[in-house]
């Protein structure tokens, strides 16, 4: 049959426009994320207009700064950042030539695979041992690489260590050993669950160096959280320790963990250490053939561990993270592109030399003390300070009290810690002496102008630059921030990007500009490898947003006059507490397993110290919604999120509504549950099924909670 014409066979003709047609839809679906993009614009607009970029205040480096850094002024950004986009293969293999490698890469950027890049693809490092011995052949084994200041124990005293390399890498080599001895090798998994000590960072290096890929979970999470991440990761061991010191009590960890790996199949055995040697905790018991103590098998093992050959793409380490569906993900970061993303960032951004003292009150059990906690600073040499406890324990003096007596140079912590120094008030800055400090850093969310001036004027006394730095998990280390000795800052803009990032802001068909969602073209070097068992979801929730052209974080921004960045916060159902993800859908699943609620939505809303906090509105089944106890119900709620996430994704007020404000086609507008929580005149409500929901849903957020 030969057709050539529509008259000739119209119903060929309309058959096959309705498949492309379909077709067409199913790639448009696709690659439209699962986020509502006008919801998000709203954001940033509203952000925009309430003047989240409007501080004029400029503030340049001083001269005295400038003198002495590595970098200086805008010119000497400016021209390494051009070379950097220009050419940043030829930019990064310099960079990496600073670092160690066994064998030489043969190729610097593969992007075949794209959204799954190679870095330095063929050569061979090892992290462990460009952190350590690599330093120790520069000279520098005898200079403090770690200073530990515990928290004051019961009996009041705080336990000061401090660990040189050389003797680093004794403990890390036979911590490896131990390693070794339990069967564990390049490529197995082990999770890590322990308190801010030293021993965390000897665990996270001993695996970088016989490269065991290592799962660190922030001990404030769950044995449910443990459980999951053990699974998800098939992770062979969990180190921990019989527990850890905050605010003068004992938490017990090791309990935490018996409880998760009842469930975890993959998990031979839990390696134990002892936060007081020959004292172990009474609550910690011992599993015999699981369990083993760490000292115990550190006295059968030597020293001495040669570092393992990793291929640059090899996997380091596995961190889950929250996002705007399911279950947390495993952020996956290779080895060599991760390394020099950790280097160069402290380098350049820190513009750390020798003789700082870099404090970055992190935990290890976040991406930020992975990269500025562990490998970072000793990438470069620095003396690193760990701190075990709480910024209010024994005084609200205390991180003042440890600057002052350590003598820390350069100063790293988050927001919501400088907003509630500001609330404990000045006194206990001013009874210290801060003038060792040269540069201050603040990470994690957005910081409002006020808690920037305050932290410069109060902790840098207008002599220091702050360097607020915009990244994330993924990431793997800064990238959007002042360089100090060049970037005049602006108080609350991150300022502009690192070297290599192209960033770019968005809108909802890709197109530049002012206001709108934050957007990277070209890959960097620290970019994730993606999502641990789950390539799909990684290039949907990333890369499906502008047709696979820009890395899509998840986060709004507004670029002012100047091109200084200002980051408005998440644009998913991602929220930021306290400068911790969390999704909201992760509280939504917590609460459907409870048999008298029916649905829930969860959602982020302004908080004054935490930037945000997170709302819960809960509508209850028929069956229970007369006879439930709304207050004990609560109680329950709040009970179930301690178990299976951690207390610190408890929402701020729980309120049981009557329905949620839904369009009609079912999706719920939390838009308007905001609107409604941060007591705003509400959006349009013309498109809800019923509009009246809002108004039942207001009254009850009127009334104060039981
Ligand atoms: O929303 C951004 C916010 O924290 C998110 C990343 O969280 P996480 O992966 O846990 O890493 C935290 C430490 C880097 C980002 O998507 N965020 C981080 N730093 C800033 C920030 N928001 C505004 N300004 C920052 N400096």
């Amino acid at each position: 049959m030969d057709i050539k014409t529509f008259s000739e066979a119209p119903w060929l003709y309309l058959s096959l426009s309705i498949v492309i047609a379909f077709a067409t839809y199913l790639i448009l679906r696709r690659q439209r994320p699962a986020t509502a993009i006008n919801e998000e614009m709203n954001d940033v607009k509203q952000a925009a207009a309430e003047g989240f970029s409007s501080s004029e205040e400029i503030f340049p480096p001083s001269s005295d700064f400038i003198a002495k850094a590595r970098v200086k002024g805008m010119a000497g950004y400016q021209k390494l950042y051009r070379r950097s986009i220009d050419d940043p293969e030829g930019f990064w293999a310099d960079e990496a030539k600073e670092l160690t490698w066994f064998e030489p890469w043969t190729k610097v950027l593969d992007e075949s695979k794209k959204p799954f890049f190679k870095w330095f693809v063929g050569g061979k490092t090892n992290l462990a041992y460009n952190c350590i011995d690599a330093q120790i052949a520069k000279g520098l084994g005898e200079k403090v690489a770690i200073v530990f200041e515990g928290e004051p124990t019961p009996g009041g005293v705080a336990e000061i260590r401090k660990i040189t390399y050389r003797e680093l890498l004794s403990e890390v080599s036979r911590f490896a050993n131990v390693l070794k001895s339990l069967d564990l090798k390049k490529g197995d998994t082990v999770a890590i669950y322990m308190p801010m000590v030293p021993e965390l960072a000897f665990a996270v290096l001993a695996c970088a160096r016989i490269g065991v890929v290592h799962s660190v979970v922030f001990g404030g999470f769950s044995a449910e959280s443990i459980r999951d991440r053990v699974n998800d990761a098939n992770s062979k061991a969990v180190i921990t320790m019989d527990g850890g010191y905050r605010r003068g009590k004992f938490l017990p960890l090791k309990q935490t963990v018996d409880e998760a790996v009842k469930d975890c199949p993959s998990c031979k055995h839990v390696l134990v250490l002892q936060r007081h040697l020959g004292k172990p905790d009474a609550a910690c018991t011992m599993q015999s053939g699981r369990d083993l103590w760490y000292h115990e098998r550190a006295a059968q093992v030597t020293d001495v561990c040669p570092a393992v050959w990793q291929e640059s793409n090899d996997m380091l380490f596995l961190l889950y993270t929250s996002g705007s569906t399911g279950k947390p993900k495993g952020i996956i970061h290779g080895t060599g592109g991760y390394m020099l993303q950790a280097y160069t960032t402290n380098k350049y951004v820190f513009d750390l030399r020798n003789d700082d003292l870099f404090w970055c009150t992190a935990d290890v059990g976040w991406v930020t003390g992975h990269t500025y906690v562990v490998y970072g600073p000793l990438l470069n040499g620095a003396s690193v300070l760990m701190y075990e406890g709480a910024p209010d324990a024994p005084d609200f003096g205390r991180f003042w009290k440890i600057i002052q007596d350590h003598k820390v140079s350069v100063f790293y912590t988050a927001p919501t810690a400088i907003r509630a120094f500001m609330k404990w008030g000045d006194e206990w800055v001013k009874k210290h002496d801060l003038s060792s400090l040269r540069l201050l850093g603040s990470v994690g969310e957005p910081i409002n102008p006020e808690a920037w001036l305050w932290y410069h004027r109060n902790i840098g006394a207008a002599r220091c630059p702050i360097v607020d730095t915009w990244w994330q998990t993924e990431t793997g280390g800064h990238m959007i921030t002042p360089i100090p000795g060049c970037t005049p800052t602006k108080p609350g803009s991150a300022t502009l990007p690192f070297f290599g990032v192209d960033a770019a802001v968005l809108d909802e068909n890709g197109e530049e500009t002012d206001s709108g969602i934050l957007a990277i073209r070209k890959p960097w070097p620290g970019i994730t490898q993606g999502i641990y068992g789950d390539e799909k979801r990684y290039i949907e929730a990333y890369w499906s947003r502008w047709g696979g052209k820009y890395y899509f974080p998840g986060d709004g921004a507004i670029k002012d006059k100047d091109g200084y960045l200002w980051i408005t916060g998440r644009v998913d159902d991602v929220v930021n507490v306290s400068g911790h993800r969390i999704g909201t859908a992760e509280l939504e699943a917590v609460f459907i397993e409870n048999e008298a609620v029916a649905e829930s939505a969860v959602i982020g809303v302004k908080h004054d110290l935490k930037g945000q906090g997170l709302m819960a509105f809960v509508i209850l089944k028929t069956a229970h919604a007369k006879t439930v106890n709304e207050a004990n119900l609560a109680k329950t709620l709040n009970n179930m999120v301690d178990a299976k996430i951690g207390k610190f994704a408890r929402p701020e007020r729980i309120v049981f509504v009557p329905d949620l404000p839904k369009t009609r086609s079912g999706k719920i507008m939390r838009r308007l549950l905001r609107d409604i929580s941060e007591d705003r005149e509400l959006g349009n409500v013309s498109t809800l099924a019923d509009p009246a929901v809002v108004e039942a849903i207001r009254q009850k957020f009127a009334t104060p909670a039981v």
